[in-house]
């Protein structure tokens, strides 16, 4: 078989919304406390959309206009948009073809959308790899946006949820590498349906008689479920699982990664897998303190920020690793 070419991550950005919401401000609303909040998932504050002006869409463009900037290419250079929400702008058409439009293309690129919440991220790249490594496209932007906060309970009955989450977006852009060995060394993508409604918002469903009548009923149910002890469970597995089949695949060891970015689902989490991988400190990348889980987006704003402030160099082994509802995971080996 020809040996097929290698796509690189050329540039990456990310947005968040201008206003923060800490953990104090969510006390009186939730019948919560920081101290239970740091303790349990090391969030202090998280960012919340302001109405009329942020979008999953527009979000989405903001990231992905430095993203472009950074690759030093042009939204109509862009030839295939892949974008991973679960909080899309509408229930269809989906948020790419409104990113399309938002960043003034006039080219016609497909606009493809992914729907596998925190695992997202990693499934739009893994996507977007295989259309370089066949040589179809030349330039693809991948970008991972969200509005949680628009759709949590908050009021003491939605606690356990919606503490957790919030808004954001980040972007990158692949193109193909010139240099030998240079970008994304592997991909890697799970998924395990019989946990399907372990992490879910089930509503509106299509397959109710009456779909809209169904929530007007039950307005309840169009918030998100999640079964949080199954799920912090199944990730300590997952994580390093699919982790160390990235650098199995790679003829790797965990004393190679210089960076790992995780889905910034839990600090806890992500300590669990620093030490079970054995990782200093200094390798692995989190800002869950400061954004809270942003599913499709957290990957890619940890990845723009340690890049901005310098904590990946050229030449760095870069993993990203994330897992979620469905069960997704999946996990992405880059040498820099
Ligand atoms: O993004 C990818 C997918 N998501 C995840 O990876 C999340 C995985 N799960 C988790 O991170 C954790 O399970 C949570 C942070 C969601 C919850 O932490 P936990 O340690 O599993 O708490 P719990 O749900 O077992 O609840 C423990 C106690 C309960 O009180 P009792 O029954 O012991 O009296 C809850 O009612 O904490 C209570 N509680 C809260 N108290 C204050 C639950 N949520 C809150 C809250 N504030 N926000």
């Amino acid at each position: 078989m020809a040996t097929l070419r290698q796509s690189y991550i050329a540039g990456v950005g990310h947005y968040v919304p201008s206003r923060v919401v800490t953990n104090a401000e969510l006390e009186p609303m939730m019948n919560t406390s920081d101290a239970w909040i740091q303790e349990r998932t090391g969030i202090q504050e998280r960012r919340w959309f302001e109405e009329g002006k942020d979008t999953t869409a527009n979000m989405g463009a903001n990231a992905a206009r430095k993203a472009l900037e950074m690759a030093g290419v042009t939204p109509d250079d862009v030839q295939l948009i892949v974008f991973a929400t679960l909080s899309p702008d509408y229930f269809f058409p989906g948020s790419g073809v409104l990113l399309q439009r938002e960043l003034g293309m006039k080219n016609n690129a497909p606009a493809l959308d992914v729907r596998n919440q925190c695992s997202g991220f990693i499934y739009a790249l893994s996507v977007a790899d295989q259309f370089i490594r066949t040589g179809m496209y030349d330039t693809v932007l991948v970008v991972g946006s969200e509005i949680h906060s628009s759709g949590l309970d908050k009021t003491p009955e939605g606690r356990g949820v919606s503490v957790i989450f919030g808004d954001g977006a980040g972007a990158v852009v692949l193109r193909p590498s010139t240099d030998e060995g240079r970008g994304i060394l592997s991909t890697h993508l799970h998924a395990q349906g019989e946990h399907a409604e372990e992490l879910i918002v089930k509503e509106p469903g299509s397959n109710r008689a009456d779909r809209l009548q169904y929530v007007l009923d039950n307005p309840q149910e169009l918030y998100p479920y999640m079964n949080g002890q199954n799920v912090f469970k199944h990730a300590v597995v997952r994580f390093p699982q699919v982790i160390k089949e990235a650098l199995d695949q790679n003829g790797l060891a965990s004393t190679d990664i210089d960076m790992l970015i995780p889905h910034q689902a839990n600090l806890r989490i992500t300590q669990y897998v620093q030490q079970k991988m054995g990782l200093s400190d200094d390798k692995v990348f989190s800002n869950i303190q400061r954004y809270g889980n942003t599913t499709a987006a957290s990957v890619p704003i940890a990845l723009s920020e340690a890049v901005q402030e310098g904590k990946i160099k050229r030449g760095d082994l870069v993993c990203l690793a994330a897992f979620g509802s469905g069960f997704t995971w999946a996990s992405a080996l880059i040498k820099w």
